[in-house]
């Protein structure tokens, strides 16, 4: 196939996991060009071969600048963009203060659609191009996202935010209407386009039992399908899971009692976990999405990134907006560092970034599709300036390697960073 684009910068394409091997960096291959069209990765190689082996191409030379694939978050609330960065709080609190007010908005479908369309347009303005995002109990959320999602080629996961108890009036749904609403979204959304839903009961204390149970036998039916929910985030939250659940074995049990404990379940921040929570989600292959930026502001805790990896659990990084402080996931790798620095354990370049790509994009199951360059992978990428600001530039130019040059970009770099996005093969 003949290609639409060759870009030309530091490609950057993932060989192997930089958690496994000799070093980080030996996972890492760097392409002078990248050769796309029909929406896909085609071809990489080098400037010249390119242009010959493509003469029909449009050529964008992007000099020095770093070409990776777009960064994939694996846990957002959409619905909480305009209250972000709140003050004070932490997690029941902070829920009740600030979040299930903002929520409430959501039933009026034009509030949804301004939100959605700010969201992806700010989240794309920071190289995410693949996010997984809850919505609100409300319907019209859903078809808000996914609509916007949609309209800007994005490949996107989102559900229906199912809550039954402990929230209040208005931001209630039941077992039943949680069970027909979601599978009416998934019959209208799943496997359109890019668009997959993720069944998404928030958390066990705003869930009932019967609707842990319906929800269940939804992802029972629907075995395709992601499922995202809350785990272990704060003590007092366990704590309260204890108190509601007195007969479950743990926190986790309280989802895979009822079935909603799978490989291609999300457990979003995973903090707190007994020893045999650990087994079981390895067990089952089921992914743990680390919220770094979210754990240090709403002081929930240092996610075990260094001892869970090495158990051979599937991993993902978020930003878990707006819990999560910011919407850029450079910002999130550089949290991810710094909590990793806090455990004596800090991630090298190569892994945050493995992690902001395919790492969530395993915890997705699409790392077959997106968060890679290679042939036959969604074009969807990033092109970062290693040199965005006066700050990185200086630390930049007295780099010894392109780690030391990345480095200074994760940790201090933001939407200025992003020269360009590409979206399924089209440039944003
Ligand atoms: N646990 C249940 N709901 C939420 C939420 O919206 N944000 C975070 N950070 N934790 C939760
Ligand atoms: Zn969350």
């Amino acid at each position: 196939m003949q290609a639409e684009y060759i870009l030309r910068g530091q490609v950057l394409s993932f060989a192997g996991t930089p958690f496994e091997g000799d070093s980080p960096e030996a996972a890492v291959k760097l392409h002078e060009a990248v050769a796309i069209g029909g929406g896909k990765v085609l071809e990489l190689g080098t400037w010249d071969g390119l242009r010959k082996a493509h003469q029909m191409a449009e050529l964008v030379d992007h000099g020095n600048r770093l070409i990776l694939a777009g960064f994939v978050d694996a846990h957002v609330h959409f619905p909480q963009t305009a209250i972000i960065a709140s003050w004070g709080k932490r997690l029941i609190d902070w829920l009740n203060s600030y979040t299930f007010p903002e929520e409430m908005r959501f039933g009026d479908r034009a509030y949804a659609d301004e939100i959605a369309g700010r969201y992806l347009d700010l989240t794309r303005a920071n190289g995410t191009t693949t996010m997984c995002s809850y919505c609100t109990i409300h319907p019209e959320s859903v078809d808000a996202f996914f609509a916007a999602a949609q309209a800007r080629g994005q490949r996107v996961v989102a559900g229906k935010t199912c809550m039954d108890r402990n929230a209040p009036d208005g931001l209630r749904d039941t077992a039943q209407s949680a069970h027909d609403d979601s599978a009416a979204l998934i019959g209208r959304w799943h496997g359109v386009d890019r668009l997959s839903y993720a069944i998404t009961p928030r958390f066990s204390p705003t869930s009932t039992p019967e609707q842990l149970e319906a929800m269940g036998a939804l992802w029972a039916d629907h075995p395709d399908c992601l499922m995202q929910t809350h785990l272990s985030e704060q003590t007092d939250e366990i704590a309260w899971v204890k108190s509601l659940f007195p007969e479950a074995r743990d926190y986790l049990d309280t989802y895979e009692q009822f079935g909603l404990l799978g490989a291609r379940g999300l457990y979003g921040h995973a903090i707190h976990l007994e020893d045999r929570e650990r087994a079981r989600l390895r067990e089952v292959g089921a992914a743990l999405v680390h919220c770094p930026t979210s754990n240090t502001f709403i002081g929930s805790g240092l996610f075990d990134m260094a001892g869970l990896m090495a158990e051979g659990q599937r991993i993902g990084l978020a930003t878990d907006t707006g819990g999560g402080s910011s919407f850029s996931m450079l910002r999130t790798m550089a949290a991810a560092y710094e909590v990793g620095q806090l455990r004596g354990t800090p991630l090298h370049a190569a892994q945050l970034l493995w992690l902001a790509t395919q790492g969530s994009a395993r915890a997705l199951h699409m790392g077959d599709q997106i968060g890679n360059i290679a042939p036959g992978m969604e074009a969807d990428l990033v092109v970062l300036d290693l040199a965005s600001t006066p700050a990185i530039a200086q630390r930049s130019a007295g780099a010894k390697d392109l780690w030391e040059s990345v480095f200074a970009t994760i940790m201090m770099g933001d939407d200025r960073a992003v020269a360009e996005v590409w979206i399924n093969g089209a440039r944003d």
